[in-house]
């Protein structure tokens, strides 16, 4: 395993470095304190605060209910968890989409009530001001291009985005307006692996790849995802690395046995 412990905090500098090295950037997403610490303490690069916390952490169909304020409750406690990764806390439906004043000042908000280091929002040229504003008042911006799922309604499914030649040319068109804004990466979401490496190429800030291909500069998963703690979600671009709904359902069956015939607890664990 190769984690670059020279490295003591990660920032938008140190992707920039990674990316002209070549050395690949790992993200994950959390929404925890304890989980934090774990991927902290294990060497990954970013820790996003992704509003997907609304699927995996409520229960919501989609990431549109998710408030600023919750946004803001679970990434103070990653922040908690975390010394070395570079935590990016995702802007949720609502809080940004109104003007460049109103993005602002949920960003403001973010990095106040938080101690985050970045945000990340979803879109090309329609968000093009707010990520100025917000650059300008000195907060780093990720982009989030292809399968945007705060835009879910509009699209009607999460199938792969860009595949048709109108849509990948915006796609590449947006690339480089938000790079020219001054983001330092972006994340690519489910579009054709050939897309992502032309865009890739292109830019110089990393683009950070989820279901689009190996070319990327880095991948990002949802931790429930790649933890296997949801297991009807099973996308092709998903590596599953545990299933820890199994386990998990194993142990608490084991719990509940020992409960109920005595044997827990035992001499040595009472006073
Ligand atoms: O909210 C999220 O988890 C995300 C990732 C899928 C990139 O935006």
């Amino acid at each position: 395993m190769s984690v670059n412990k020279e490295i003591k905090k990660i920032t938008t500098h140190t992707l920039l470095k990674m990316k002209e090295a070549g050395e690949k950037i790992s993200m994950i997403t959390a929404y925890d304190f304890s989980f934090a610490k774990i991927f902290d303490e294990a060497g990954i690069d970013i820790i996003l605060v992704g509003d997907s916390a609304s699927n995996v952490m409520a229960g919501h169909e989609t990431t549109l209910p998710i408030t600023l304020d919750q946004m803001i409750y679970h990434a103070s406690s990653v922040v908690r968890g975390s010394k070395r990764s570079l935590i990016i806390v995702d802007l949720p439906f609502g809080s940004y989409q109104g003007n460049s004043k109103e993005a602002l000042n949920s960003t403001i908000r973010i990095m106040k009530e938080t101690g985050a280091h970045a945000i990340k929002l979803e879109g090309g040229e329609e968000v093009l001001e707010s990520v100025k504003r917000i650059i300008s008042a000195g907060v780093p911006v990720m982009g989030h291009l292809g399968l945007t799922p705060q835009s879910i309604y509009k699209f009607g499914t999460y199938t792969v985005r860009a595949r048709e030649e109108e849509e990948a040319e915006k796609l590449k068109r947006d690339a480089e307006l938000l790079q020219e804004a001054g983001c330092f990466g972006i994340v690519l979401e489910k579009i054709p692996a050939a897309l992502a490496r032309e865009v890739t190429g292109r830019l110089t800030i990393p683009t950070i790849g989820i279901g689009a291909g190996n070319s990327c500069d880095g991948q990002v998963l949802v931790m429930h995802d790649m933890l296997g703690i949801n297991t009807e979600f099973k996308p092709r671009f998903l590596r599953t690395y545990l299933n820890l709904h199994q386990q998990v359902t194993d142990a608490i069956h084991h719990y509940i046995e020992d409960v109920k015939s005595g044997d827990f607890p035992n001499e040595s664990e009472q006073y």
